[in-house]
């Protein structure tokens, strides 16, 4: 496991918690350099990047991710993807995976 798989994890771990109410209060300002890309790094990027740009999206720098964040957010939500047959984030970890998304897109993007 490398290191961004390990501190993605303990931050999915420590936001699970918060997550059940789904009142989306953030706990912490997500930034891309730790969490937005390791989400993206750990259920998307394999098949979104230059030279395999699934349905011609590419998701390998904050420019491009920032670009497509409101598609991003509603795929996950709505579990079409990560593509059916790859490796998707529970239930638990899907929640804390929207809240990080909304806090980041609510708090750095806008
Ligand atoms: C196993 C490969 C694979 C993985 C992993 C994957 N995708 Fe995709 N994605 C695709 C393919 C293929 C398409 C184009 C066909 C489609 O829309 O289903 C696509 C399309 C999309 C689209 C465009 C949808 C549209 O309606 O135009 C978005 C946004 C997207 N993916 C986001 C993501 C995000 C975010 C993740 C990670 C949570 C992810 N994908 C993981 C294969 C993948």
């Amino acid at each position: 496991m490398n290191l961004k798989s390990y501190l993605f994890i303990l931050l999915i771990s420590a936001l699970i918690s918060c997550s059940k109410d789904k009142t989306n209060t953030c706990t912490i300002i997500p930034s891309y350099d730790v969490e937005i890309s390791s989400i993206i790094n750990s259920y998307c990027i394999v098949c979104h990047q230059s030279g395999n740009a699934a349905g011609g999206i590419n998701l390998e720098n904050e420019n491009f991710v920032e670009q497509h964040i409101d598609q991003i957010i509603s795929e996950i939500e709505t579990q079409s993807m990560p593509q059916y047959g790859s490796p998707a984030p529970t239930d638990a970890e899907r929640d804390s995976i929207i809240i990080i998304l909304n806090c980041w897109l609510d708090n750095v993007v806008r």
